[in-house]
């Protein structure tokens, strides 16, 4: 693999160190933890560990809200965890990817202490400060991304400060030089320490308008959409100055050896395609969130994969996400049949495959009791559908009380629903979905022709979603059921193969040319090598 990079060819796995495992008893997951199940990495095949916040954190936002940059939050352990896991992380050959929050800090992050005192403080511009509209209200119409204004009015000096997530993340500013090279230091604090790469939080929220001018109404808003999308957010991010901004952290990157740059975006393709830069000095990975974002349907996301692979700058790596810890799990979405084609979509696309943590055991969904509802989102914005604890609950390891994750009542709760959907039970069953995981990652490693191969479009039509990859002499047909009725699909003349990996469990060797009929909810990889 050595003519592309670890982060090109290779998997990687979100960990959201709240749920994946507790060592220390107190309900909530820690980095010993996640140190402690390292095996079950290496045996599952993912070739890189991306783990959420685990900063010293008021945790108003889980973690997503930092009072310190260079630091470990007693809650998921010390300094010295965080080497043991980084070190372990390496010796069992995998990548660590630390997530990056840049955009805003917690409000007691002693940078917005300092800046919050007077309107002279030697950090007041690291924010940002605005006087109140002529009315006494917030300085112009943003929201907030959980909704109500995004303005915070602060009696101390009689001025607001814009946070575009909580009142206790204060947006930094990024036109500042001075916030930009401290986040720079931050960065080579974990980069000296080892780490291989960021996921970059928010990245397309760093720069605001400089004028900081009102947002237009979105005239398409409809009331049971969140609060934000009253507005169009023309003004408040996606701003040409930030890959300036992004061009300066990968620089700092470049001072390293092969780390690797992924940033958090949620925006149209064709917005989205200018983070990789120009000349590529961007982010190495701007996420690619459209799976989580379309309909299920074979026609529209054979469309989105063209227009994809068609945006794409020359020599722009792809990438692809099937879940995250701010999703409605995929197996929820989908149901078990479907959340079987779609691991099989995920790990066949050509571009870096993100898998989030329990979606290879199928966690769905984990109802929340309105007494343990945990997520800020959905206290701000009740009812509406936009709590993102289900999505978070405890990894399920076993069958056991705590599902094996601790061994005292943890902080979201836990999933008992279903007998086999734990690693322990799938384990052991060579059908299940987490060996279909296994199985599709061990292929990926062992075919080029998956892992870093040519994508080619292949027609095909009503539920069926069919495409080539392509490596030198090594050519691999995809052909995925996205219904639940058998169909036929025609091969070319001459097109002739065997069955590599069926999701449904057809025997692989099966010869195929002709007509190849498809079972409903199956998935086939299909060896076109002569
Ligand atoms: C990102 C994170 C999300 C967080 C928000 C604010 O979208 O993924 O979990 O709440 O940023 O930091």
């Amino acid at each position: 693999m050595s003519d592309t990079l670890w982060w090109q060819h290779g998997t990687i796995y979100q960990i959201y160190p709240r749920s994946f495992q507790d060592s220390n008893g107190d309900g909530i997951g820690d980095l010993e933890g996640i140190r402690q199940r390292l095996p079950y990495l290496t045996w599952l095949g993912v070739d890189a560990v991306w783990i959420s916040p685990f900063y010293p954190s008021p945790m108003a936002d889980f973690g997503y809200d930092v009072a310190d940059y260079c630091d470990v939050d007693p809650i998921f352990g010390t300094l010295e965890d965080f080497d043991r896991l980084s070190t372990d992380i390496h010796a069992a050959g995998m990548k660590l990817v630390l997530d990056f929050v840049p955009n805003h800090t917690s409000n007691r992050h002693p940078w917005f202490q300092e800046s919050r005192i007077s309107r002279d403080s030697a950090k007041r511009d690291w924010y940002i400060w605005r006087d109140p509209a002529p009315d006494g209200g917030p300085p112009n119409n943003w929201i907030s991304n959980f909704g109500g204004s995004a303005w915070q009015f602060d009696e101390a000096t009689g001025q607001y400060y814009y946070h575009a997530f909580l009142k206790e993340q204060p947006d930094l500013n990024w036109r500042n030089p001075e916030v930009r090279w401290a986040m720079h230091d931050a960065l080579r604090f974990w980069l000296d320490r080892g780490v291989d790469g960021f996921r970059v939080d928010v990245i397309w929220h760093l720069i605001k308008d400089q004028e900081l001018r009102d947002n237009p109404i979105n005239p398409a808003y409809e009331p049971h959409q969140r609060e934000l999308n009253r507005l169009l957010e023309v003004h408040s991010c996606d701003q040409p100055e930030v890959h300036e901004v992004i061009a300066e952290m990968r620089a700092v990157l470049e001072e390293y050896d092969d780390r690797v740059l992924i940033g958090e975006i949620y925006l149209p393709i064709e917005r989205l395609m200018a983070y990789y830069g120009s000349d590529l000095k961007g982010a190495h990975l701007p996420f690619n969130f459209q799976l989580l974002q379309s309909a299920w349907d074979a026609r529209h996301i054979d469309s989105l994969i063209q227009e994809y692979e068609t945006a794409l700058p020359e020599g722009g790596w792809p990438n692809w996400v099937l879940g995250n810890h701010d999703q409605a799990r995929i197996a929820d979405r989908l149901g078990p049949d479907q959340a079987r084609v779609a691991a099989m979509l995920l790990l066949t696309l050509r571009g870096t495959p993100t898998l989030y943590y329990g979606d290879e055991i199928g966690m769905v969904q984990v109802p929340i009791p309105p007494e343990r509802v945990q997520d800020p989102w959905e206290k701000n914005e009740p009812g509406l559908g936009f709590n993102r604890d289900p999505a978070r609950t405890p990894m399920q390891w076993d069958d056991s009380d705590r599902v094996g994750f601790s061994n005292a009542e943890p902080w979201l709760p836990v999933d008992h629903r279903e007998p086999t959907r734990n690693v322990a039970a799938q384990k052991q069953d060579r059908s299940s979905l987490l060996c279909l995981y296994k199985q599709l990652l061990e292929l990926r490693r062992q075919r080029k022709a998956l892992s870093v191969g040519r994508y080619r479009p292949v027609t095909a039509e009503g539920d069926i979603l069919a495409f080539r990859r392509e490596h030198e002499g090594e050519s691999i047909l995809i052909v995925l059921n996205l219904g639940s009725a058998a169909h036929r699909l025609m091969l070319d003349e001459g097109t002739r193969g065997r069955v590599v990996l069926s999701c449904l469990g057809r025997k692989a060797g099966e010869e195929i040319s002709g007509a190849l009929e498809i079972s409903a909810n199956e998935g086939l990889i299909v060896d076109l090598t002569n």
